[in-house]
């Protein structure tokens, strides 16, 4: 692919997926149970994230995980036992949900040793990545694009295409939920797509009055290989982790790092409250359980003195 300069571009192949996290907030469930295995009904909240990828043209993906996380591996591994059982029992379509997204793409593994933050993790993919451009989607968060829309990655790669540099997804959030995540700030600097603007500066979990904007990295990113210097460059600092936020503020301070404003909307599984948001959602969403449990909210809200919205 080249641009109309005839420069070559990158294409972006590869994906890095973060899943190392101890998940104590879904404790007990994940004292044994890596929580990006977490089901939203059926489907491992990892699948989902994998499923983005493929879907996206992503043909390579390493996941970062850790201690206790060998369900993660198991699960997008053939099972023999079971899909002889499944011929057996006449299930055969079960198989293909089974095997599902491991066949259509390359996984690598590469685990955590330490708990050190997202710019630790970031930082092991550096040898599988080389120097080329990747997107690297958090395991713990679902991107659910508007209806007709491509999947959240593809309309980040679609920005990078139109823009070929650091490119991080955000969302607008509300002002008390600013000190939860990296905040951007916006440069008045035109580009060519409406809804992406140039970041000035970046700052992991601001306090509400300090925040330079009320829009959310969203868990997803295009980076270039360039973070991996700037990730040798950062200290601890908030949460005592390393932070990704400041390794791409200082990316950003020399080279164009930009911003797409989406619409999709985003799943913070590692929040009790947005994966029970999730569940429903999906739920009232597929059709083999959209009537039955719509009907059952319905019920439970008028017994419990509610009426649904
Ligand atoms: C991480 C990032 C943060 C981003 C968030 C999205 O935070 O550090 O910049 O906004 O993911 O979920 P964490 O959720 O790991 O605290």
């Amino acid at each position: 692919m080249s641009d109309e300069a005839g420069r070559q571009r990158p294409r972006i192949r590869k994906a890095v997926i973060p899943a190392a996290g101890l998940g104590t907030r879904f404790l007990p469930a994940t004292k044994s149970m890596p929580k990006e295995m977490l089901p939203i009904i059926d489907k491992p909240v990892l699948q989902f994230v994998v499923e983005e990828a493929v879907a996206s043209g992503i043909e390579d993906i390493l996941i970062i995980t850790g201690r206790g996380k060998r369900a993660i591996e198991n699960h997008f591994d053939f099972h023999p036992q079971l899909e002889a059982m499944l011929r057996a029992t006449g299930r055969e379509e079960l198989i293909d949900q089974v095997r599902d997204v491991g066949d259509r793409c390359r996984i690598f593994y590469i685990r955590q040793r330490r708990q050190l933050g997202l710019g630790d993790a970031v930082a092991l993919g550096r040898e599988h990545v080389g120097d080329e451009p990747f997107a690297l989607l958090l395991g713990d968060t679902i991107i659910d694009p508007q209806t007709g829309s491509p999947p959240g990655l593809r309309q980040l790669m679609d920005a990078y295409e139109q823009q070929p540099a650091t490119v991080v997804a955000v969302h607008a959030v509300p002002d008390d939920w600013v000190s939860r995540y990296g905040i951007i700030e916006p440069a008045r600097e035109s580009t060519p797509m409406q809804n992406l603007s140039r970041v000035a500066r970046l700052v992991e979990k601001p306090e509400p009055g300090e925040a330079p904007s009320n829009l959310a990295i969203a868990g997803r990113y295009i980076l270039a290989p360039q973070i991996f210097e700037c990730l040798d460059r950062i200290h601890v600092s908030v949460g005592g982790e390393l932070q990704l936020t400041d390794a791409i503020n200082l990316l950003a301070s020399e080279q164009a790092v930009y911003a797409l404003a989406w619409n999709a909307k985003r799943y913070d599984i590692g929040n009790r409250i947005e994966y029970a948001k999730c569940f429903i959602d999906h739920a009232l969403r597929r059709p083999d359980t959209a009537d039955a449990v719509r009907a059952h909210i319905q019920q439970a809200l008028a017994s419990s003195g509610d009426s649904p919205a």
